[in-house]
């Protein structure tokens, strides 16, 4: 399975999902808990920028829970460490790699480690979508589910959908790739932005 699969990932990419995401968490009262799913989450920049993200909206402590998934075990592994080259991090601003990331000396010169305020709000953890045994006992607020159905065919991506709906709240919202449309599936997610869509 690690062979099969394409792990093209970045930060903060697809920036206009992050704004919603900002203003979706401010939009409800101080102190709500948030529980949020990444999967497909490959090496770790996409969970990291939904916590920086949850961090400046929400300020430090937040009741905020990031489950973070892949299917593919060398992926989460460098997910869990969060340990990037700083080339990877150019898409961050000055001020988030400062306030985020550790930048290593001597021989880890050139490399970046997330800090311990962004990991401890993740846990990282092996799901293949296309099997039905999801582990998750409570629903989601939010779902991240980014540039990997491309790779399922309509009735895959279909019974994929009806899951991820089971596994949310009512008025959560979802979070597709750029080239990915689910306008056949109205009876599940009503389509709220450009690739946003919140679950009925
Ligand atoms: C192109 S990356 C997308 C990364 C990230 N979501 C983004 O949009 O930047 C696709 C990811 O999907 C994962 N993947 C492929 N098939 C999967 C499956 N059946 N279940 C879970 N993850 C899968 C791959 O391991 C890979 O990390």
């Amino acid at each position: 399975m690690n062979a099969l699969t394409t792990n093209l990932t970045a930060f903060f990419r697809e920036q206009h999902h992050f704004d919603i995401l900002a203003s979706h968490l401010r939009s409800k009262p101080a102190g709500t808990s948030w529980r949020v799913w990444c999967n497909a989450a490959s090496t770790g920049e996409e969970p990291y920028s939904i916590v920086m993200t949850a961090l400046e909206a929400l300020g430090a402590n937040p009741s905020f829970k990031l489950m973070a998934s892949d299917i593919d075990s060398r992926v989460l592994a460098t997910a869990a460490a969060g340990i990037y080259r700083l080339e990877n991090l150019k898409g961050l601003s000055a001020e988030r790699q400062q306030r985020f990331f550790l930048k290593g000396k001597a021989s880890n010169a050139g490399m970046a480690r997330a800090k311990p305020e962004l990991q401890r709000l993740i846990e990282f953890l092996s799901v293949n979508l296309i099997r039905d045994d999801w582990p998750f006992r409570e629903p989601f607020d939010v779902v991240f589910c980014r540039n990997v159905m491309i790779y399922f065919d309509a009735p895959t991506q279909r019974r994929v959908l009806e899951r991820i709906h089971r596994v949310m709240k009512p008025g959560g919202m979802l979070f597709v790739g750029h080239a990915e449309n689910f306008s056949e599936s109205r009876d599940l997610f009503t389509l709220r932005g450009k690739t946003v869509y919140e679950r009925r």
